[in-house]
């Protein structure tokens, strides 16, 4: 069946089909076409035109929509999320604002490791649901595409039980979903103080058994200070490519770690945070296909240097923005609230955060060819805003709430129910 959407004020976000990314200054526009109409069959989106040439058959069978001067966007893809946890780290924030930092948090056992030890006492089950209603949080904020990591398992039970999770989400949800396998987000506590027996483990028994189940798109480390050496990242990435799977890793977010060079010597899909980084790892990042990919909301909330996205962009690169929606440094999915942070504090135009929200944000977590963008073909995940001034009102009214509808897959989720699914 058909669903045809009418009076379109403006269809933003219109790309060729075969553009994967944008990069540097093609990342300055955004196209539009004005008083527009969309139709979607099969989920997809079926064609797109002015309304002045629109014919409706009066035969067809279907439904029409009207938008009434609202705007159409694809929906958000937020390719950086740790969104399967449980319950949550509200006695951490309380010890954040008395001044403990991020790495004094984790020194001490909290952090990482008290999500893991949460999850291990939680059952599957109980930790789907859990992540489904995150997950109808996220979609109703217009959040059409995301990945997931594990990392709160840290033994290989607890990882596959994440990672099966996360196979639940992407059957049942209608987003996109991509799942990254990251294991080497901390030490897991049987191995405290022999970090490398625990390198082993994820070479020898985690990687060789999430491989045999299929169970992940990606494979992270977060090669940092205080947490993965660039060798220990280099030795996972190495046993990830025997098995045929692409990283995606943390770099430069506690300190300028050398994790975008070895993410890029293993041809990393993206390098993720960037917080801090310097003209090296800019230039170590020109002529690649690695995605640097910005984090903002975990700068927001942990109080650190925002990534200097417009040096990136002067130096001809790509950039993505995402969530990083986790318990522990940045307890919000919303892409919008990401998209006005760009523009704030990073100084992004409203398009260059859209397309580093959009287009880019699919091409780092590998579904550029699926989202990210108004063409034909491409999944039908699409935002209806109510009559909205522009573009730039999107990241400037970032609390307002003038999404009238989130499609998924061309069926409208109502963002007033509890959950979609
Ligand atoms: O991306 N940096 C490492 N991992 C997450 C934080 C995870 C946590 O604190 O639970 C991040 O910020
Ligand atoms: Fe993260």
């Amino acid at each position: 069946m058909e669903t045809l959407i009418i009076n379109i004020n403006r269809l933003t976000g219109i790309l060729p089909a075969e553009t994967r990314r944008l990069c540097g200054a093609e990342m300055d526009k955004v196209q539009v076409l004005e008083d527009a109409w969309l139709s979607i069959r099969d989920g997809k989106i079926a064609a797109f035109g002015p309304m002045s040439e629109l014919k409706v058959e009066k035969t067809a069978p279907g439904r029409i929509i009207d938008a009434g001067k609202g705007d159409v966007l694809p929906t958000f893809c937020d390719p950086h999320t740790h969104l399967v946890y449980a319950g949550c780290r509200d006695g951490e924030f309380r010890d954040k604002i008395a001044g403990l930092t991020y790495e004094e948090i984790a020194a001490r056992g909290g952090g990482i490791l008290n999500s893991a030890d949460l999850l291990h006492e939680t059952g599957e089950d109980e930790l789907y649901r859990q992540a489904m209603e995150r997950i109808a949080e996220i979609s109703a904020m217009g959040t059409g595409a995301v990945e997931i990591k594990s990392g709160y398992g840290l033994t290989t039970e607890d990882e596959l039980k994440m990672l099966r999770v996360i196979r639940r989400i992407r059957k049942d949800s209608g987003l996109i979903v991509r799942s990254n396998f990251l294991g080497a987000h901390a030490v897991g506590r049987a191995y405290t103080g022999r970090q490398s027996e625990y390198v082993d483990l994820i070479c020898m028994e985690m990687i060789p058994a999430v491989a045999a189940e299929g169970l992940a798109d990606f494979v992270d480390v977060f090669c940092d200070q205080g947490f993965f050496t660039v060798e220990e990242t280099a030795r996972i990435l190495e046993t990830a490519a025997r098995y045929g799977i692409r990283p995606k890793i943390h770099a430069n977010e506690l300190a300028v770690s050398g994790g975008v060079q070895v993410g890029v010597a293993w041809n990393a899909l993206s390098v993720d945070h960037l917080e801090r980084t310097t003209d090296t790892e800019i230039e170590a990042l020109k002529g690649t296909e690695t995605m640097p990919t910005m984090l903002p909301g975990a700068s927001f909330f942990l109080g650190m240097p925002y990534g200097r996205a417009k040096d990136y962009l002067a130096a001809g690169l790509p950039l993505a923005l995402a969530s990083d929606y986790n318990p522990g440094s940045s307890p919000s999915g919303n892409m919008r609230f990401v998209m006005a942070l760009g523009c704030i504090r990073m100084r992004l135009t409203p398009e260059q955060a859209f397309n580093a929200c959009t287009i880019n944000a699919a091409y780092a977590m590998g579904v550029s060819e699926l989202a990210g963008s108004i063409t034909v073909g491409k999944t039908a995940n699409l935002i209806l805003t109510r009559p909205i001034p522009s573009l730039a009102y999107i990241a400037y009214a970032h609390q307002t709430p003038f999404i009238r509808s989130v499609f998924l897959q061309g069926k409208p989720v109502d963002s007033t129910s509890k959950s979609p699914f």
